[in-house]
């Protein structure tokens, strides 16, 4: 039987009261987190948004509360009203920051019950997360879990308040609209009044931020709804949030001089910890050389070394095939040999496989010489050179990839990365950012045989650039940037094509005829005939950005109600079947089915 609140009005929250309240009269309200019967007298751990206090229940003074009391149960709802007491010495809780006092109730009102839960509501839950998922209100009831979205909403106010100080305007863009490319599906919502016609759900406001420098708002931002239809990973989610800008009268340097303020707000505000500024700068070309990838993490060195000119005449076939074709050598070096044995050496071929790789050499380097099983292959001349590249000691252990540049990077980078977490190289709490620049405008894509935007199809060329859009697009720069975190990307951004005739030659090369970009982008090149300034941004991930802050691995961890790998959300069941009526209402019949969809599969 649960009872009114009436009057019970909260004086503290349960995590806040200290030694120095001792003797005070408190009413509490929160969760029942466990309850002990110790020969009588009742012990409950009292839970709400802001920690867990002790209450006690005694028969001999509070006999009517004590009675009710036995009727508590896990997760129901309470409101008493009680004594803080001291806790004697040995039955002091270090652990918790209430630890030294508990509460002697004296009255207890059950404002509801609560059937037994699905997994404990405790840090540390062992819970399969698919049953979490499906019970995401009781997961967010978890101290850690609340922690996290409580930290994410500190984030965001810290972004909102920087970007106040520094004069942005917070502008709201439109959800339903018309298909913006960044690269990804789009999901699209089917129009009732204009049957056969779709909006698409912005994969990011981009188009509207750039009209709205058009405008004259000159710095925009907007903490905003963004959405994809991808193959899902640790690190994305089919809707996010982006923390989205865009400013006028920019080059890179102001974008990155601005954002770095943002991060360091940021960090302060939700951290309490100063960041040193300015960030890193690595070029693109650079990063590959050296990482294999275009988001390094920094955190820990074993960088690629380049082998194919020590190798070009090389008798061991692998190396000298894969030069001859076209392709390319790299090494990385394991000081001390980080450990590794013979069985580990002998898995790697296996974690470079999924990224194309058909093998990964290796050599021990000993007093004796070359441990390895190429060691007979590879002339003194060709080991003096590899080793003077890699830097080689005695002990270490030396790595190689032989294959086309795409698949030498690929695997080489990501088997960087697996060393440096595998070898605990990488140490926790420490932020290692750097901004990549200058990444190619354009790529070819072998599937639909053109060029596509690298970044997107409104990216700027660099300024000194532009007259190789006509000799050697393949070389042309784009003034275009990502920021990446501890190997993640957690923003990317550029400076946008603000004249009229260069988006449109930009339209031209990636293959759309006029009359397709009049259809698609008429709007845009519309607008960037009336004015347009100079201008650029970026956007954030804020979820991977709350992801790392919080230390958590998966961005499901920092989003409220999440989906799946699947993008399902095992809560509410979405996606889910509709209504046949539903369907015909916006004209859309199934298909593979005859009567329109009006029958469930059979
Ligand atoms: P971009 O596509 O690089 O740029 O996206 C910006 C940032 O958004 C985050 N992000 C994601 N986070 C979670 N799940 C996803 N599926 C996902 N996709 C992207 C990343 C990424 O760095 N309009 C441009 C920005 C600009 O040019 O100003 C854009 O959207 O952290
Ligand atoms: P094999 O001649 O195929 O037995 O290979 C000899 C050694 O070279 C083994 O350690 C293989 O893992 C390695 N290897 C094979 N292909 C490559 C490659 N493309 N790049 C680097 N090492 C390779």
């Amino acid at each position: 039987m649960s009872e009114p609140l009436g009057d019970l009005t909260r004086t503290h929250s349960c995590g806040a009261l200290r030694k120095e309240d001792v003797g005070r009269e408190v009413c509490l309200l929160g969760w029942v987190g466990r309850r002990r019967d110790h020969g009588g007298i009742v012990f409950v751990d009292l839970r709400d948004r802001e920690g867990l206090v002790q209450v006690v229940f005694r028969p001999e003074t509070q006999p009517e509360a004590h009675a009710k009391a036995g009727r508590l149960r896990n997760e129901f709802v309470i409101g008493l009203r009680g004594r803080v007491a001291a806790r004697s010495p040995e039955t002091v809780n270090s652990d918790l920051p209430t630890g030294e006092v508990e509460v002697e109730v004296e009255t207890l009102a059950i404002l509801n019950e609560s059937r037994p839960v699905p997994f404990e509501i405790e840090d540390g839950v062992t819970a399969d997360e698919s049953v979490r998922l499906r019970y995401r209100y009781l997961d967010l009831r978890r101290p850690e879990a609340q922690g996290r979205l409580i930290q994410r909403h500190r984030l965001t106010q810290s972004v909102r308040r920087y970007f106040d100080e520094q004069g942005f305007i917070e502008i709201e863009t439109p959800t339903l609209t018309k298909s913006t490319p960044e690269g990804a599906r789009d999901f699209l919502v089917p129009s009732r009044l204009t049957p056969g016609s779709f909006y698409a759900l912005p994969q990011s406001p981009q188009l509207f931020k750039q009209l709205l420098m058009v405008s004259g708002f000159e710095r925009y931002f907007q903490i905003v709804k963004c959405f994809r239809d991808e193959d899902f990973r640790a690190d994305r989610q089919p809707e996010f949030t982006q923390i989205d800008i865009e400013m006028s009268f920019v080059r890179p340097e102001d974008i990155y001089g601005m954002m770095e303020g943002m991060i360091g707000a940021i960090w302060r505000d939700v951290l309490g910890m100063d960041l040193k500024f300015p960030f890193g700068r690595l070029a693109y070309k650079e990063a590959i050389e050296r990482y294999g990838v275009d988001n390094p993490d920094r955190r820990f060195g074993l960088e690629l070394a380049d082998l194919t000119g020590a190798l070009g005449g090389s008798e061991f076939k692998v190396f000298g095939d894969a030069i001859r074709a076209g392709g390319i050598v790299k090494g990385l070096r394991l000081p001390g040999g980080g450990g590794l044995s013979r069985k580990d050496l002998d898995e790697l071929p296996e974690f470079v496989k999924p990224f194309g790789a058909r093998g990964v050499a290796w050599v021990r380097l000993q007093a004796e010489g070359w441990q390895s099983p190429i060691a007979k292959f590879i002339g003194p001349e060709e080991k003096q050179a590899i080793e003077s590249a890699l830097g080689g000691k005695q002990g270490d252990i030396l790595l190689f990839v032989a294959d086309s540049p795409r698949v030498v990077n690929d695997s080489l980078g990501r088997l960087r990365l697996h060393l440096g977490q595998k070898l605990g190289l990488i140490e926790a709490g420490r932020f290692e950012f750097v901004w990549i620049t200058d990444f190619p405008l354009l790529a070819y894509d072998h599937n639909e045989k053109r060029d596509v935007a690298v970044h997107h199809p409104f990216t700027s060329p660099r300024e000194e650039d532009v007259p190789l859009l006509d000799s050697d697009r393949g070389a042309v720069r784009a003034a275009a940037y990502d920021l990446v975190l501890n190997g993640t990307e957690i923003g990317g951004g550029s400076i946008r094509n603000h004249r009229r005739d260069v988006q449109q030659k930009i339209f031209a090369i990636l293959g759309l005829s006029e009359e397709e970009a009049k259809s698609k982008f008429g709007f845009l090149l519309d607008a960037l005939s009336y004015g347009a300034p100079p201008h650029g941004g970026i956007a954030f991930g804020l979820d991977r950005l709350a992801m790392i802050i919080s230390g958590s691995t998966s961005i499901r961890d920092v989003i409220a109600f999440p989906k799946t790998q699947k993008g399902v959300d095992l809560m509410t069941e979405a996606p889910s079947r509709v209504d046949p009526a539903q369907l015909r209402e916006i004209g859309i019949r199934l298909a593979g089915k005859p009567d329109g969809g009006t029958k469930e599969p059979g």
